[in-house]
């Protein structure tokens, strides 16, 4: 079930001190940017919208072209919000002679979810990306940060499940 999360999440004070608390870590460890835009990311509800971008550079004195830059490098980012956990399947070839489609079918069907959806709660969406650096492990699959390798459609059925019971944190 497909549902517009950026209605939901807006910068509040208290989000912004999170935010500018966090972006302040650059100015001691400028060469952790990747885990601190990380960080960030997570305080917005997975996504990266325009008005965190502004804070962010206000803060770190990282032009918000730089910062965009950046962040539609890496697929982990996103400027739309997503839900808490963002599982993102392989789906470049490696991993798709291996089986990566049913595996994907599978946590597809135990989220009841479409590639590209969030669910209703805004617990969980749901992407394809491209390769993760995983390929002799493959099919590869990450909720968040965290990586699950050699897949089958049950392991990731029951990672899925996992998941659905909170038994993970974000
Ligand atoms: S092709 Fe899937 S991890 Fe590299």
């Amino acid at each position: 079930m497909r549902t517009n999360l950026e209605a939901n999440w807006a910068v509040t004070p208290e989000t912004e001190q999170k935010i500018v608390d966090t972006a302040g870590r650059y100015q001691t460890e400028p060469w952790q940017l990747m885990h601190i835009l990380l960080d960030i990311q997570k305080i917005a509800n997975n996504s990266f919208p325009r008005e965190v971008a502004v804070i962010v550079s206000r803060e770190t004195g990282l032009s918000e072209a730089s910062l965009y830059s950046f962040i539609s490098y890496y697929a982990m980012f996103s400027p739309s919000e997503r839900g808490r956990y963002v599982v993102r399947m392989c789906e470049s070839a490696p991993c798709h002679v291996r089986g990566s489609k049913a595996v994907m079918e599978a946590i597809s069907k135990t989220l009841a979810l479409q590639p590209g959806e969030t669910s209703g709660d805004g617990r969980f969406t749901l992407e394809y990306c491209q390769c993760l650096g995983l390929c002799v492990n493959s099919p590869a699959v990450m909720v968040n940060e965290a990586v699950y390798k050699d897949l089958t459609p049950g392991r990731a059925a029951t990672l899925m499940e996992d998941y659905m019971r909170g038994d993970y944190d974000a």
